[in-house]
């Protein structure tokens, strides 16, 4: 079972921004909504595209190949062509430290 790691600052990430991050091998996107953080794996489940290059459309990541849109409170997939989630990580911020809890899975 992971800890929380410390990967940013949350001066690093603008307003409606995002942070392409290698956490312990992984690589994931930290993204801010507002004064929210999330963090989802940098991988569409519909053909790996890297969704750390897509568009933010509130609180949707777009991947920049075929256009599926994940939610990045929760990884869902709910725009096709992808269907399955990609994982999400749970997210802290202690001060300005942003931290990430690695999922299992
Ligand atoms: S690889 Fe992401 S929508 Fe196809």
């Amino acid at each position: 079972m992971s800890d929380f790691i410390p990967v940013a600052k949350t001066h690093e990430i603008p307003a409606s921004g995002k942070l392409c991050l290698e956490v312990e091998d992984r690589f994931v996107v930290l993204v801010r909504v507002d004064d929210d953080y999330f963090c989802i794996d940098d991988l569409c489940t519909h053909d790996g595209g890297t969704l750390g290059d897509g568009e933010l459309k509130g609180n949707c990541l777009v991947c920049p190949r075929h256009g599926a849109e994940f939610d990045v409170r929760t990884g869902d997939a709910v725009t096709m062509p992808a269907t399955e989630a990609t994982v999400a990580h749970e997210v802290k911020v202690e001060g300005d430290q942003i931290l990430v809890k690695l999922s299992e899975e």
